[in-house]
This record gives structure tokens, C-alpha cells and sequence, in this order.
């Protein structure tokens, strides 16, 4: 196998290292390139630079494969609770029966909120959307708990870490809570993690709550399915922000942000508003394929295309087959599924989706699955973000743990050079 990659400039020849990883893949290391020749890459939207050697997600775009610490997602949604594979992004092994026990009952002495965030909460208009609630919250949360890590010390990693994964959670169903009118309620150290998720957002305040297994079972595996993906744009966003030393909160707070743009995990709320444009307009999916065609109209298919998958996206494949199960299993009857399959089957055999590679991406089902169990659509992308949360937290960890420099990309300067400064008269 090749070692290096020579490359001339100016008549001279210059070598950079080949760097391979456990799953075959091949990067040039180009630390030294600025040092030796004076160059710098471009490459806008990172759509071919690596920005870190990571052990904690692996995916082949080309063959659809995704993997989390070497377990392969379909076992992970088959097999697994979502507290467990968070511990496992985050520590790198699946827990014992003991140390789950402890995690979990770690997490539980953390789950309470200063009530002081409730006042924040308060004054948010109850039109504001979902996602700026929780990143705004998130953030708060850094002026209640201590908001910098010592990374040296395992111990207060560790509280850090339990703290943010037993608080937000909180916050998740509080943002619910103001967004449907309803009174805030707790975290119940009876239930299990996911349990509480589903009794935080959905518990009346005029009736007991009785857990539903299918909300359970469908809530686990989306979770377990968003868990984590590598270096997309939020999770690269907290590591680059964790890269200044920012606090750990403060760096998921940025994760938010990032992840509710349409482009990332806003889209699921994207392709549910785009299901019920089509129904309302008679259904024609024709018409908004066309669209989706059409250079001169911005609209996109949402919820199709990639930039890693080249190929299906394995966690759509295990979303569509859920979301048969999940609505079939409460007996709802959903037209909006019919059109997305409709529009599927269209994709799959056009020229433009096929020619481009743009299969349904984790997006394009998993609202569907969200509505059934009756999480209103603004909120689709906060489930996202509670889903990612693992995610982030151990690329923030391996970041941190790996002393990796303050991210800061160089650029190639194309503006104005050497202008006269006039008086505001004379301009
Ligand atoms: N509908 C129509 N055309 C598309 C779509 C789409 N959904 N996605 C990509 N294309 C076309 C695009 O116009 C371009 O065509 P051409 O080569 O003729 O200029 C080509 O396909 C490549 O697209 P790109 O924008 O250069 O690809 P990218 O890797 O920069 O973008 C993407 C990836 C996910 C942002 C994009 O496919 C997209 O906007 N999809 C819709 C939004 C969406 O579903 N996002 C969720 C992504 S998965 C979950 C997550 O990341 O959170």
C-alpha cells in the first residue's frame, strides 16, 4: 500500500503521509502543507477535508453502512436501550449490568432543574419556535452548573456528562410543555430514561400517566437511530466550539443551532410540512417533483440526498419499516405516509435522483413516526437534538481528550486591496 502522495510545486517535489483508518479509508496528511509550500487548501463545505481522526462513528457513504463504536446501527435498533448506547459512544463500550445501574441511577440524582430556568421559560412567547428554547435553555443551564469542565479529571468529566444527559431531557419536555399551554412537570426517578421523555412531554395534569410500549419501543429506536453521525455540521459545530475551551453546555448549546437549519435536522420538520403542501394541493407528487427539478425553483425534495450517503441511508430503511410498525401497531391512519412512499418509488426510478444518488434520508419517515406518537411537528427537531445529544457529548469528549488545536480554517482573501481612506464628505 501507498505511504505517501507526492505532489510538485514550482519544480519541487513535495511528500505528505497517507493516514488509514480500522475501516480502510485513506486521507492525505497535509499538517505540514502551509509550513513547506505556503499553500493552503479550499475546499467550502469541508465536502472533502477530515477534520479530526475520530473512534467513535463509522459510515460508508457508498454502501450504506453505519456503525457506532463497531456495532452496526440495525443490531444497535434491534437490540439496544438508548441509555446504553449512549454510555457506549461515550465511554466506548457497551455498559455492564452494574455500571448501567449506576449510570442510570447517576443520571437520577441529577435530573432536576434550578427553578430559576422555569422564569426564562416563561418569558419566551409561546410562538417562539422549539429549537431556540432549547439552545437558549441549554445555554442558560451553564449559569446554574459549573460551566467549564476540567478535562484532567475524569471524575468531574464524568458529572459533567451525566449532569447535561439527566438535565436535558428536562428541558425537552418542558419546551413541549410551553409550546402546547401545559404545566411543567418532572422527571420521575421510578422510570426509565426514555420513559421519562415520553411521561415529561405527554403526562396530563388531570389524569395518571400509563406508559405506552409501542411510544416506548418507537421513541427508543429513533433515539438510538439519531444518536450520532459522525462529523456533520452540529456535531463538527460543538467540536469546533469545544476546540476555544468553551464549556461543554455551551458547546451543545451551538450543536442546537446548527441542527435546526432545514438543511440538517430541521428537515424533518421540512419534509412533514412538505407531505401536507402535497395533500392539500390534491396530491400530486408529479408537480412537486417537477419542482424539485427545476434549477430555477429553490424548492428541494427534503428529506432526500446526502452528503456522505451515496446510497441508501441505512437509518431511513430501518425508519420506513418503523413507521409501517408504529402506525399500524396504534391503528392511525396516516395519507401523508402514502404520498411519502409515492414520492419515494418516484425518486427511485428518476433520472435526476438516481443520476445524482438522492435516496430518503433519516428524515423523510421519522416525522411521520413523530406525529403518530403525538409530538407536535415544531418539535420534531428538538427529538433530534435529544436523540444527537450522546453524539455530541462523546465528540466533545474526544476532542477535548485529544487535545486538539482551537479550530480555525484559513481562507483565500478575495476583497478590496489597499484602498484610500476618504472623509465621509468626499465618499
Ligand atoms: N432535492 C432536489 N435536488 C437535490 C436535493 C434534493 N433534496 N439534494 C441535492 N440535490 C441536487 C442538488 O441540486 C445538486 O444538483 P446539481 O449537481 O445539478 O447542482 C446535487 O443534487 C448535489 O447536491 P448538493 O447540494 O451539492 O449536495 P450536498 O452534499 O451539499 O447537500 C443535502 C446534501 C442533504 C444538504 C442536500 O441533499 C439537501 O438539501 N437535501 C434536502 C434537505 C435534507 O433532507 N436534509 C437532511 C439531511 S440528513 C439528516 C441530517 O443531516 O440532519
Amino acid at each position: 500500500m501507498e505511504k505517501s502522495i507526492k505532489f510538485i510545486y514550482k519544480d519541487e517535489t513535495f511528500e505528505f503521509p497517507l493516514v488509514g483508518g480500522t475501516e480502510n479509508e485513506l486521507g492525505i496528511d497535509i499538517k505540514t502543507l502551509r509550513a513547506l509550500t505556503g499553500l493552503v487548501t479550499l475546499d467550502p463545505g469541508f465536502k472533502n477535508s477530515g477534520s479530526c481522526e475520530s473512534g467513535v462513528t463509522f459510515l460508508d457513504g457508498e454502501k450504506g453502512i453505519l456503525k457506532y463504536r463497531g456495532y452496526s446501527i440495525d443490531d444497535l435498533a434491534k437490540g439496544a436501550d438508548f441509555l446504553e448506547v449512549a454510555y457506549l459512544l461515550i465511554f466506548g463500550e457497551l455498559p455492564t449490568s452494574a455500571q448501567l445501574e449506576k449510570f442510570q441511577s447517576d443520571i437520577n440524582e441529577e435530573a432536576i432543574v434550578d427553578e430559576d430556568l422555569k422564569t426564562i421559560l416563561k418569558s419566551f412567547p409561546k410562538t417562539a419556535h422549539p429549537m431556540g428554547i432549547l439552545a437558549s435553555l441549554t445555554s442558560a443551564l451553564t449559569a446554574f452548573n459549573p460551566s467549564s469542565v476540567d478535562v484532567g479529571s475524569e471524575e468531574e468529566m464524568y458529572q459533567a456528562i451525566v449532569t447535561i444527559l439527566a438535565k436535558f431531557p428536562i428541558l425537552v419536555g418542558w419546551t413541549q410543555r410551553k409550546v402546547k399551554g401545559l404545566p411543567l412537570n418532572y422527571y420521575d426517578t421510578k422510570l426509565s430514561y426514555v420513559d421519562n421523555v415520553a411521561q415529561m412531554m405527554f403526562k396530563k395534569p388531570n389524569s395518571e400517566y400509563t406508559s405506552n410500549p409501542i411510544v416506548i419501543e418507537a421513541l427508543n429506536k429513533l433515539l438510538i437511530l439519531h444518536a450520532d453521525h459522525e462529523q456533520n455540521c452540529s456535531t463538527s459545530t460543538v467540536r469546533i466550539v469545544g476546540s476555544s475551551h468553551a464549556g461543554l453546555f455551551a458547546s451543545i448549546s451551538a450543536g442546537i443551532s446548527a441542527l435546526w437549519g432545514p438543511l440538517h435536522g430541521g428537515a424533518n420538520q421540512a419534509v412533514i410540512e412538505m407531505l401536507e403542501a402535497i395533500k392539500e394541493d390534491g396530491g400530486d407528487t408529479k408537480k412537486f417533483m417537477a419542482k424539485a427539478k427545476d434549477k430555477s425553483d429553490p424548492f428541494r425534495l427534503m428529506g432526500f440526498g446526502h452528503r456522505v450517503y451515496k446510497n441508501f441511508d441505512p437509518r431511513a430503511k430501518i425508519i420506513k419499516v418503523a413507521a409501517d410498525e408504529v402506525l399500524n401497531e396504534l391503528g392511525i391512519v396516516d395519507p401523508v405516509l402514502d404520498i411519502a412512499k409515492g414520492l419515494e418509488q418516484e425518486a427511485l426510478s428518476d433520472s435526476y435522483f438516481v443520476d445524482r444518488k438522492l435516496y430518503p434520508n433519516v428524515d423523510f419517515y421519522s416525522g411521520i413516526i413523530y406525529r403518530a406518537l403525538g409530538i407536535p411537528t415544531e418539535m420534531f427537531t428538538v427529538m433530534f437534538a435529544l436523540g444527537r445529544l450522546p453524539g455530541w457529548i462523546a465528540q466533545w469528549k474526544e476532542m477535548r481528550e485529544n487535545n486538539e488545536p482551537i479550530g480555525r480554517p484559513r481562507q483565500i482573501y478575495t476583497g478590496e486591496t489597499n484602498k484610500v481612506l476618504k472623509t465621509i464628505e468626499k465618499r
